[in-house]
């Protein structure tokens, strides 16, 4: 399994951005090699993975949450019983335990003479033993065999330990990132938060869609607390970046999350249906659109959705792309119909706090 002499990374994004990831990673780390790709389901999308690079660079991914060194990798595993002991056997062997150990101490982290571990544990699949079963074979076969002394916690844990059953294939990891990572310090690294506020992630996903260009008009019209914005301006040089949105509130809030951005950034109060800029001004626009639970009537989204698609078919010039989010996906491709001049040209089905939602890459077309 790809070479030994590497650590294998098990890297989490929230589900349907797996291949997104996997994008920026084949970008920014030196000599990536993907050796597996899974899902768990309504949860996260997952990719194992070695890399030339030095295990603090796969904290600067903007498209991943979480990273983990792998420990314990293993095929087969019996629905029945004896999948229980097959586990716990599999633990104990795993020749990758002392690596793994080596790159967690080597990433910064601490290994305490008695190391509390915690353990998470997720299964897909069906199995004839419950998912705790899973965790308490796997906690077990660490006190019994692995270096060092461990002792099972359920808080404050020095290693916090991930164990899958993808079905029949059983993977155990251990934490190397902490939360800043995934939510880039307090509240998204936002100063100041707002209830449909995006998950930094998505951000950078769909950031990464609009193909960030160093003569970029980026146009965030519907921009909340500005999470889009912000994930632009850390993506490469662009010409400008405007974030507007029709709330006082959220021009606020703005103000405040995007004071460290550097560059051309204007922030307005504007109307996404009547945009204060010039035909074909805007390069790239990346929006996350009202969901229906933040209006009152689905017509009102639906005139929204009409208002602020025109406005947006004349602002962006020909060839330029507009990234949009939204969760009722079917009103938006049934508004988009009555303008020939936009293509969809990819979407991307991902959960967003539980609720399906879709990303769209639409491109102004160079004519009609
Ligand atoms: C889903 S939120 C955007 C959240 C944002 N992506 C973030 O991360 O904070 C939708 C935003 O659209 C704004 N909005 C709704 N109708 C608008 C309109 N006609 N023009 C401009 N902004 C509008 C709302 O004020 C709200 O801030």
């Amino acid at each position: 399994m790809g070479d030994a002499t590497r650590p294998v990374y098990l890297v989490q994004t929230q589900p349907g951005l797996g291949a997104l990831a996997w994008s920026e990673m084949s970008t920014a780390l030196r000599k990536p090699t993907v050796l597996a790709q899974r899902h768990v389901p309504q949860k996260d999308d997952v990719t194992l993975l070695q890399t030339a690079s030095p295990t603090k660079e796969l904290f600067d991914l903007r498209t991943v949450e979480d990273v983990f060194v792998l420990a314990v990798r293993a095929f087969n595993i019996a629905p029945t019983a004896n999948g229980l002991k097959q586990i716990h056997t599999t633990v104990k062997q795993s020749p990758m335990v002392s690596s793994a150990l080596n790159t967690y101490t080597a990433a910064g982290n601490r290994l305490p003479k008695i190391t509390n571990f915690r353990v998470i544990t997720r299964a897909t699949g069906r199995q004839e033993y419950p998912r705790k079963a899973i965790g308490e074979a796997v906690a077990d076969a660490i006190r019994d065999s692995w270096p060092g002394r461990w002792r099972l916690v359920e808080e404050d844990a020095d290693v916090e330990v991930w164990v899958t059953l993808f079905a029949s294939e059983l993977v155990v990891a251990l934490r190397l990132s902490d939360a800043t990572m995934r939510h880039r310090g307090p509240d998204g690294g936002r100063e100041v938060n707002r209830p449909a506020a995006l998950r930094p992630v998505i951000a950078a996903a769909m950031v990464r869609l609009t193909d960030p260009q160093a003569d970029d008009v980026f146009l965030d019209p519907m921009a909340g607390t500005g999470t889009l914005v912000a994930e632009r301006a850390i993506a490469g040089p662009f010409d400008r970046l405007i974030a507007g949105d029709k709330s006082r509130e959220a021009v606020k809030a703005l103000t405040k999350n995007l004071q460290t951005v550097g560059g051309d950034l204007a922030i307005r109060r504007l109307d996404a249906e009547d945009l204060p800029f010039a035909d074909g001004e805007i390069s790239k626009i990346a929006v996350n659109l009202p969901f229906g639970k933040q209006v009152n009537h689905p017509d009102e989204l639906t005139m929204l959705y009409q208002g602020a698609f025109r406005e947006w078919v004349r602002v962006v010039r020909p060839g330029g792309l507009i990234v949009a989010l939204a969760s009722d996906i079917d009103r938006v491709r049934e508004v988009m119909r009555l303008f020939p001049e936009l293509r969809v040209r990819g979407n991307y089905a991902i959960g967003v706090l539980g609720q399906a939602a879709t990303i769209l890459l639409i491109e102004r077309k160079n004519s009609s």
